[in-house]
């Protein structure tokens, strides 16, 4: 009896050993060869059920966020490579683009001068509502795009100069000002929408302008244009189509998971053929929001570099217009012409005066 009780536990302790000795090798293998560990026989393997959670396939779960089902969410990588790589390539290109070139511009060109000289006389360009409301937009868009180029290039450029503590705190504030003055910069947008789209629908004028590069490569060239010029009206219909879909899309990025304007938008696309995905889920919407908001966020900001620069240091007397809303006649005749014959008529004024 004691034999045979010797002999059990010998055994025991061999197979247990043995076991041991298969299951370590085995997790190895598993783990370096992509084996299934303990020669198991199962449906699935370690390695499809990783395959599955890693794709960004939603499991079950007992708690009510409809995200917690999903622990790994692969298109977030796709993302994020998108955001890192070439959108902020391109985008520090086009931002470093835009200021080469009105450099090079002001050099070759130099200030755009009023050709007859100011008149001393001035005519009410825009008055306290208008200019409130270019204030407004212009103001609360400036520092949008300050605090949102943080967020985007703020860690290349600004983390390694003023280190993670101050970094830190500023761009948490960043963060907060960009949300609260979003509604600020909305507000503007629709304020100037309302009062200049009636100038901004496109005439014959325009292609008249158009033709002559807007008079702005060579002195003594003014083409013909009413309140405002083609490249104005331009300007007016990218800001107010680019705020209005900047504004949509930082919205679904201030209360996340909440809308399905990009599936629906791409539905809306897929009528012309565009083949694009509908079933996105929470997170991808999400994400295809992000990527839209930089997108046109960084096409406005180039283009609105170049405009504050012509209505600026650019060009002689323009600044006027939003600073105390009076322009010089002479500055208003040759960028204006036919608006200032057409304010004339209404006021009386004879066309030699
Ligand atoms: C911060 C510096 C800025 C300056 C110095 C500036 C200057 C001006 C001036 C002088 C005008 C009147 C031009 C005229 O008399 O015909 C104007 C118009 C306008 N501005 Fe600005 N602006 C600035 C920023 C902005 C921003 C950030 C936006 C939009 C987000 C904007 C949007 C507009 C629009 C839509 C118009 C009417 C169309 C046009 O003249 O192009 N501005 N601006």
């Amino acid at each position: 009896m004691k034999r045979i009780f010797t002999l059990t536990m010998l055994l025991s302790i061999l197979i247990i050993g043995f076991l041991k000795i298969d299951s370590t090798t085995n997790n190895a293998l598993a783990q370096e060869k992509g084996m299934v560990p303990g020669n198991t026989l199962g449906i699935k393997s370690d390695a499809d059920l990783w395959r599955y959670i890693r794709t960004g396939k939603a499991g079950s779960t007992q708690m009510k966020d409809e995200l917690a089902s999903v622990m790994i969410q692969s298109e977030g990588d796709n993302w994020r490579a998108l955001r890192n790589g070439p959108l902020s390539f391109y985008g520090a290109v086009g931002l470093a683009g835009i200021i080469g070139l009105l450099a090079v511009f002001f050099f070759v060109r130099g200030r755009i001068r009023v050709d007859s000289g100011m008149s001393g006389k001035t005519i009410l360009r825009f008055g306290t509502i208008d200019r409130f409301a270019h204030w407004l937009m212009a103001g609360s868009f400036v520092l949008l795009a300050l605090t949102g180029l943080n967020l985007m290039y703020g860690k290349y450029i600004l983390l390694p100069v003023l280190g993670p503590e101050i970094f830190s705190s500023m761009t948490i504030g960043g963060k907060y000002i960009h949300n609260f003055l979003a509604f600020g910069f909305m507000a503007g947008l629709a304020l100037s929408f309302l009062l200049w789209v009636k100038h901004n629908f496109p005439t014959k004028v325009d292609w008249e302008w158009i033709k002559l590069g807007g008079g702005i490569f060579k002195a003594g060239v003014h083409p013909p244009a009413r309140k405002f010029n083609a490249g104005q009206k331009i300007i007016f219909w990218i800001t107010m189509l680019g705020g209005l879909s900047i504004s949509m899309s930082g919205i679904a990025l201030m209360f996340p998971f909440t809308t399905s304007m990009m599936s629906d938008t791409f539905a809306i696309l897929n009528v012309f053929g565009f083949g694009l995905p509908t079933d996105l889920s929470p997170m991808q919407e999400q994400q295809y929001n992000q990527i839209w908001h930089v997108i046109v966020s960084l096409v406005l900001i180039v283009m609105i570099i170049a405009h504050i620069y012509i209505g600026s240091i650019g060009m002689e007397g323009a600044i006027d217009a939003m600073n105390t809303g009076e322009v010089d006649r002479n500055w208003a005749k040759e960028h204006h012409g036919l608006w200032v014959k057409e304010e004339d008529e209404k006021s009386g004024i004879k066309p030699a005066e």
